[in-house]
């Protein structure tokens, strides 16, 4: 059991009607390190998210988030903590820079354009501070969404699927904001139904299942409970390019070489 937990859930019990969602989840999350919650399509993840971050009650069970349990004392765990949902929240007719200057104000943070202008530079959004958030790509909106979860500077993210629906450019960059986001100390508890993205980014790996984490470790540990990898040969059908030029030597000729 991790004893210096960030976030620690112990029996967590929800139900929606007779759908038995959560069925005694429990997981401690260490400070500063990224943890990803694998699952399935509707096997909880956001149920237990907003259960988390106050959004949601649970029916049984008890969490503590930064020392604060978020059925007790909701208010502290709030102050500690930022959600980036699942679905962006950022304003596409604002530009980058508005989006976090406005975040800045709510929050009550001093010198709001001051930390607007780092967290775009740390985002690596500077060039496109000043345009409308409605021409960013998927990826910049991402990174966007996350920067503004950072103001006011919570020790605890929750990262609903970060990268759902993303191209593989923009799902890099979204995970290097997450990296830059944990080596300067946030403790990150994100989201995914992608292996590979907990493979990349997680200290942590917990894979929800049924309503239970059904696996909990590092990576190694995690890879240790899986078969051994088998290779595989795969008969690879030659494209009508590689069989031109084994039959002939040279490269296929374009239309206008041949008139
Ligand atoms: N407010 C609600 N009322 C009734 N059922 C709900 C409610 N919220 C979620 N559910 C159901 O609970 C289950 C878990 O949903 P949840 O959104 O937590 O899954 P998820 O792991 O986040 O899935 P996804 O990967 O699709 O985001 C699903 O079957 C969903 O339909
Ligand atoms: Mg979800």
């Amino acid at each position: 059991m991790v004893t210096d937990a960030a976030v620690r859930i112990e029996g967590l019990v929800k139900s929606y009607g007779d759908l038995e969602v959560l069925r005694g989840v429990d997981l401690a999350v260490s400070r500063g390190s990224i943890t990803a919650l694998l699952g399935a399509n509707g096997a909880g993840k956001t149920t237990l998210v907003r259960i988390l971050s106050t959004l949601g009650s649970a029916d049984a069970g008890v969490a503590s988030v930064a020392g604060a349990d978020v059925d007790k004392e909701p208010g502290k765990v709030r102050e500690a903590i930022s959600l980036t949902g699942q679905f962006a929240a950022v304003d596409e007719i604002l530009t980058g820079r508005e989006n976090l200057v406005l975040v800045a104000r709510l929050r009550h943070v001093d010198s709001p354009r001051a930390v607007a202008e780092q967290l775009l530079a740390r985002f690596s959004l500077s060039d496109a501070a000043d345009r409308r958030v409605g021409t960013y790509s998927g990826g910049m909106r991402r990174r966007l969404d996350i920067a503004m979860s950072l103001i006011g500077e919570p020790p605890v993210v929750f990262l609903d699927e970060p990268t759902t629906g993303l191209d593989p450019q923009a799902r890099q960059e979204v995970w290097e904001a997450v990296r830059t986001l944990a080596a300067g100390g946030t403790t990150v508890l994100l989201t995914t139904q992608y292996l590979e993205e907990a493979e990349q980014l997680a200290h942590q790996i917990a894979i929800l299942h049924e309503g239970r984490i059904i696996v909990d470790g590092t990576l190694a540990e995690v890879k240790a409970l899986m078969p051994p990898a088998t290779v595989e040969y795969i008969e690879k059908q030659p494209s009508l390019e590689e069989i031109f030029l084994a039959v002939t030597g040279s490269s296929m000729a374009t239309p206008e070489e041949l008139s």
